[in-house]
């Protein structure tokens, strides 16, 4: 049988640097399990646009459909930040999640007991938490229309629209209610019911998808506003929160706080089965490309390591070796190991970028 296809598209800022540390993972897996993966490398944002004057190539893209997974390290940085709105870095990874159809993107925030302490908030808030958020990826705010800047009499107004069908909605209602079926059977549904159309329909279309198919699962519903006051008050009251594309993008990388740092957050990002059965799949860190850190062997690699680990699981069916990467990355963290932004008052042993890919391997082979 053919070796599961990956396609790594490690963009810009530290992007290369945290995916240099799943290319040594990725090899471990090769050497030490016998696990191999057929893996081509591509471009995508600022890197691309250097190339190709586009964030995503269309040979890019063709390939992103192809593959088994697609990992991706992050995108953007201040040297793109005039470039025209069309080929911004950012673009190339909204058209990737647009044309893949990766609707559904879980965001699991779980705080390892070695970094209770090292939270914003106190360990008795965050100690033991292992929440999903699942974010809606393809429609909302982001991609609906009209959109742009035009002009209304001597001003300009700029235009985005919150657009939400019904099918839109029940396909990430399900995947939300699926997932809590194999967790604690408990979602929350976030939206803003109480101002706007778009989430009158929201909150009912997952009422209704819950009524139908899945009666035994904990529905509630909740404000966004009041879901990120939640999620800072007590945040293991929830298991499964699924929300649309903007309210997931800002209560993920609140969540990430949680953890204590937005270096660990990974993400998985899922669309409808392919001919294996599997869902077309891109999985990438939830930070971006931290250009004040970038070049400076700073970098947390965790998120895009863990992220990998999402790919083992939901992509290549591998949930043990998942579970051994996400072991070996809780060893390394509580035997203090650390990079910069997880250096609290109580110390550690500070490592750089690749010395921390270093000590999950070292962890990985203690597992064997
Ligand atoms: P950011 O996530 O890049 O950085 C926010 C803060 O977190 C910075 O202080 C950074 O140093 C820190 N940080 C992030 N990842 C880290 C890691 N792995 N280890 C240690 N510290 C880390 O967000 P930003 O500064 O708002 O955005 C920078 C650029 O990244 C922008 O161009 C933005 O559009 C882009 N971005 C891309 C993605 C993506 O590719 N998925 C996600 C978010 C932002
Ligand atoms: C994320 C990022 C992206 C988003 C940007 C870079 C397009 O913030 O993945 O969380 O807004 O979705
Ligand atoms: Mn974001």
């Amino acid at each position: 049988m053919a070796n599961p296809s990956l396609l790594i598209l490690a963009g810009d800022g530290i992007g290369p640097e945290v995916m240099a540390e799943v290319k040594k993972i990725i090899g471990w897996f090769d050497a030490k399990r016998g696990i191999r993966f057929d893996v081509s490398e591509d471009l995508v944002g600022g890197a691309a646009y250097d190339v190709h004057g586009t964030p995503l190539h269309d040979s890019t893209m063709a390939k992103a459909q192809e593959v088994d997974a697609v990992l991706l390290g992050a995108v953007g940085g201040p040297k793109y930040d005039k470039l025209d709105f069309s080929v911004k870095p950012e673009r190339g990874l909204l058209r990737l999640r647009k044309e893949m159809d990766l609707f559904s993107n879980l965001r699991p925030a779980q705080c390892f007991d070695a970094l209770a302490d090292f939270s914003s908030l106190k360990r008795e808030v965050v100690a033991g938490l292992d929440i999903v958020i699942v974010r809606e990826l393809t429609s909302g705010v982001y991609f609906g229309e009209p959109r742009g800047i035009f002009t209304e009499g001597n001003e300009r107004v700029g235009i985005n629209t919150q657009r939400y069908t019904e099918s839109e909605i029940a396909r990430v209602a399900r995947s939300a209610f699926e997932l809590a079926r194999r967790r604690n059977n408990k979602v929350c549904s976030m939206e803003k019911a109480n101002v706007m159309e778009s989430g009158i329909l929201w909150r009912e279309v997952v009422q209704e998808v819950h009524d139908k198919e899945y009666p035994d699962v904990e529905l509630s519903h909740m404000y966004a506003d009041a879901g990120a006051m939640q999620l800072c008050r007590w945040p293991k009251q929830f298991d499964v929160i699924v929300t649309d594309n903007l309210f997931g993008d800002l209560l993920s990388d609140a969540a990430a706080m949680l953890t204590g740092s937005l270096g660990m957050l990974p993400s998985a990002s899922l669309g409808a089965p392919m001919a294996n059965g599997r869902p077309k799949a891109l999985y990438e860190p939830v930070h971006g490309s931290a250009p004040d850190i970038a070049g400076q062997g700073k970098a947390n690699p965790i998120a895009c390591i863990l992220s990998f680990a999402m790919a083992l699981r939901y992509s290549f069916d591998m949930g043990a070796e998942a579970d051994r990467l996400e072991k070996a990355v809780e060893k390394v963290l509580a035997d203090g190991v650390r990079t910069a932004d997880l250096m609290g008052p109580e110390g550690g042993v500070p490592v750089s970028t690749s010395g921390m890919g270093d000590a999950v391997i070292a962890a990985l082979d203690a597992s064997l």
